[in-house]
């Protein structure tokens, strides 16, 4: 297989969930990585707290469209606080592992679903602790 990619590395490559935009969502980040290029983006649609609807563009490699393709699937339906407590271990997780080189890509999407969920507290002036995305500072050095 390519680079020993797990087969739920292939299946939500080859067949990505919720992939797409959202007309005037409630929450949107961009984010990516200055090394690979690789840009993410996500958009969701918030009711009452609650992630109703999620989609995610992803201009990148198999394993980026694969990580983004699974975490848009392990937030859906979860509470805005839930998803920002996913981290890029339970997306390696929930893939059965990447490839070592590959483990950035799934930082991609933590980053993304972070970055949306600011723009949403930012856009409604909901106050927040700035540390829980310091994460999103990390990432241009590598
Ligand atoms: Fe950079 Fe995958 S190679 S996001």
């Amino acid at each position: 297989m390519a680079m020993g990619y797990s087969k739920e590395v292939m299946d939500h490559f080859t067949n990505p969930r919720n992939v797409g935009e959202i007309e005037n969502p409630d929450g949107m980040g961009e984010v990516g990585n200055a090394k690979c290029g690789d840009i993410m983006r996500i958009y969701l649609r918030i009711v009452e707290d609650v992630i109703e609807d999620v989609k995610f563009m992803t201009f990148g490699c198999a394993s980026a469209i694969a990580t983004s393709s699974i975490a848009t699937e392990l937030i859906k339906g979860k509470k805005v606080e839930d998803a920002l407590s996913l981290t890029n271990k339970a997306v390696v997780e929930a893939l059965s592992d990447l490839p070592a080189s590959k483990i950035h890509c799934s930082v991609l999407a933590e980053q993304a679903i972070k970055a949306a969920v600011k723009d949403y507290y930012d856009k409604n002036s909901i106050a927040y602790d700035a540390e829980i995305f310091t994460l999103l500072n990390e990432e241009h050095s590598h």
